[in-house]
C-alpha cells in the first residue's frame, strides 16, 4: 500500500507572486499538477495534498481530480511542519508514503517507480531521491556513508564552507515507511538558520535510510524561482521535442517553436518556426503549420496547412487551407478542403465542405452550408448591441463582396447576393437578391468650383 502525499502549502516567496508558487504554469500544466500526474502511475491507495498559502485556488486547480485529500496547514512551519499534518489522517495507514515536494515538475513517472522498488526490496525506514547536480546552490547537500546509507541531509544555508563543496542534493522526493516516520515527526527541531522544521531532519532519527541517484539529474530540479521556471520550460520543451522529432515530426527551427507536452501530433506533421501548440491540440498526419502559427486546443484533420494564423478551440477538417492571417475562435468547425483565408475572423461557427471564405469577413454566429463562397469583405452582423444573433447560409450560395447580413437572418441554398448588398431579412433557395440603392448616374453634373478668397492686402 503505497499513500502520496504532495507539499504545497508554501507562498513560494521567491517567485515574487501572488499566485501560490505551485500554481505557476509549466507548458500547459501547473507545477502541482505535474507532479500529481507524475504519480498516478503508481496507482497510491490514498493522494494528499498539503495546501496552506492560497488553498482556495490551490483546491480550486484541482476539483477535478477525484479522491484527493487536502490537508491544511494554516502556518507554513517548514515541510516537517507540513508532513506533521497528515498524522491525524494517516492513523490506520500502514504502507509505505511518499513524499514529493510540489515544485519538482520534471519528474518522470519511472523515476518513483524504482524509488519505490528500492525502498520495498532493502525495506528501508526512508528512501530518497538524489542526484549530482552541476550546480548545487540552494539545495540541501545528502551525505552518505560507504554504504550508501543517509548519515545527514544539511541545507544549503545550514552547510558550512566544506559542507557546501557535496554536489550530492536532496530532490525533495521520499519514500517513507510511515509507521516509523509517525513515530520521528514529533522529534524534529527547529534549530537552523530558517528557524523551520526541516522533513529532511527525520533521517536523523530513522534507520535505515538510503539514497538513490536520478539518472537524468535534469528531472528533481526545483522551481524555486521565474528563472528557474524558465530552465525547467526549457528542459521540458527539449524532452517533447525531441520525442515528436523521433516519432516522425519535422519540426524547423525547433528552438523557435513551442509544443505543450499535452499536445498530440502525428508522423509527417511539419511545424514551422515561430509556431505554438498548445493545450488539447491534436494534429493529424500531412498537416503543415506556420511559421508564425498559434494553435490551442484544437483538433486539425489530415492535410491541413495554417499560415500565419491563430486557430483557438476549434476543429478544422482534412485538407483545409487556413491563413494568411486569419483567425479561428470560440468552437469554430470548418469543413474538408476548405479555404479560410486573408484576414478572416470565425467566431462560434461553422462551415461545411468545399466552402470558401477566402479575404477579408467575419463570421459570428453563423453556419454555413457545402460549397458556399463567401465573397471579399462579408460580414455578419451578429450583435445588436446586446444579444448574439445567428446567421443561416446555405449550400451553393455565393455572398458578393462587401455583404453585410444583418442576424438573424436565414439565406437559402443556391442564392447569389448582389456584391454591396446589406441583407435584413431571410431570403428563399434559388434566387439572387440585390440590397442596395440603385445607382444614380447625373450627366454634365460637376462640382461648382469655389469662390476666390478675398486677396489680403
Ligand atoms: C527543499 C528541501 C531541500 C531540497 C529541496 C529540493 C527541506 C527542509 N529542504 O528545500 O533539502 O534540496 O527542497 O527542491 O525540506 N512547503 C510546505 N509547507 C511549508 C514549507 C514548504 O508545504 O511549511 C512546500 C512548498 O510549497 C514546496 C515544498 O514544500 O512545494 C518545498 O519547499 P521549499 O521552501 O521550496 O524548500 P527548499 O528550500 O527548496
Ligand atoms: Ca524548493
Amino acid at each position: 500500500m503505497v499513500a502520496v502525499a504532495i507539499l504545497a502549502a508554501g507562498r513560494g516567496t521567491r517567485m515574487k507572486s501572488r499566485l501560490p508558487k505551485i500554481l505557476h504554469n509549466l507548458g500547459g500544466r501547473s507545477l502541482l499538477r505535474r507532479v500529481l500526474d507524475c504519480t498516478s502511475e503508481i496507482e497510491p491507495t490514498r493522494q494528499l495534498v498539503i495546501v496552506g498559502y492560497g488553498n482556495d485556488l490551490v483546491k480550486a486547480s484541482l476539483a477535478d481530480v477525484p479522491n484527493l485529500e487536502f490537508v491544511h496547514q494554516t502556518e507554513q512551519l517548514g515541510t516537517g511542519h507540513a508532513v506533521q499534518q497528515l498524522i491525524p489522517y494517516l492513523q490506520d495507514f500502514q504502507g509505505n508514503l511518499l513524499v514529493l515536494n510540489g515544485d519538482v515538475p520534471l519528474l518522470r513517472p519511472q523515476t518513483l517507480q524504482s524509488l519505490l522498488q528500492t525502498h520495498q526490496q532493502h525495506q528501508n525506514a526512508a528512501t530518497i531521491l538524489t542526484a549530482q547536480l552541476p550546480d548545487a546552490k540552494g539545495y540541501g547537500r545528502v551525505f552518505c556513508d560507504g554504504q550508501n546509507l543517509v548519515t545527514q541531509i544539511v541545507e544549503d544555508r545550514d552547510c558550512s564552507p566544506a559542507q557546501r563543496q557535496n554536489r550530492r542534493v536532496n530532490a525533495g522526493i521520499y519514500c517513507f515507511n510511515w509507521r516509523q516516520l509517525e513515530q520521528v515527526l514529533p522529534k524534529l527541531q527547529s534549530s537552523n538558520d530558517q528557524q523551520e522544521y526541516y522533513l529532511t531532519d527525520a533521517v536523523n532519527y530513522l534507520s535505515p535510510v538510503m539514497a538513490v541517484d536520478v539518472e537524468d539529474y535534469q528531472e528533481i530540479l526545483g522551481v524555486n524561482d521565474r528563472k528557474q521556471l524558465a530552465a525547467a520550460y526549457d528542459i521540458l520543451q527539449a524532452r517533447v521535442k525531441d520525442d515528436w522529432m523521433a516519432s516522425g515530426v519535422t519540426l524547423i527551427d525547433p528552438d523557435s517553436i513551442t509544443i505543450d507536452d499535452t499536445v498530440q501530433l502525428a508522423p509527417d506533421v511539419v511545424i514551422e518556426p515561430q509556431t505554438h501548440l498548445r493545450g488539447q491540440t491534436v494534429i493529424q498526419s500531412g498537416c503543415h503549420i506556420g511559421p508564425g502559427s498559434l494553435i490551442e486546443n484544437s483538433h486539425l484533420g489530415e492535410n491541413v496547412t495554417v499560415l500565419y494564423s491563430v486557430v483557438m478551440g476549434s476543429h478544422v477538417a482534412a485538407n483545409t487551407r487556413v491563413g494568411p492571417y486569419a483567425h479561428l475562435r470560440g468552437q469554430v468547425t470548418v469543413g474538408q478542403s476548405c479555404r479560410i483565408g486573408n484576414f478572416v475572423e470565425l467566431k462560434s461557427t461553422s462551415v461545411g465542405n468545399h466552402t470558401n471564405v477566402a479575404h477579408l469577413s467575419y463570421l459570428g454566429n453563423a453556419t454555413v452550408g457545402d460549397r458556399v463562397n463567401i465573397g471579399a469583405g462579408t460580414i455578419t452582423a451578429n450583435y445588436d448591441g446586446v444579444s448574439k444573433h445567428q446567421t443561416y447560409i446555405g449550400d451553393r450560395t455565393k455572398t458578393g463582396s462587401n455583404t453585410v447580413l444583418v442576424a438573424p437572418i436565414t439565406i437559402g441554398h443556391d442564392v447569389t447576393i448582389a456584391a454591396g448588398s446589406t441583407v435584413t431579412d431571410n431570403v428563399p433557395e434559388d434566387c439572387l437578391v440585390i440590397a442596395r440603392a440603385r445607382q444614380v448616374v447625373k450627366p454634365g453634373w460637376r462640382l461648382k468650383p469655389s469662390p476666390q478668397p478675398p486677396t489680403q492686402s
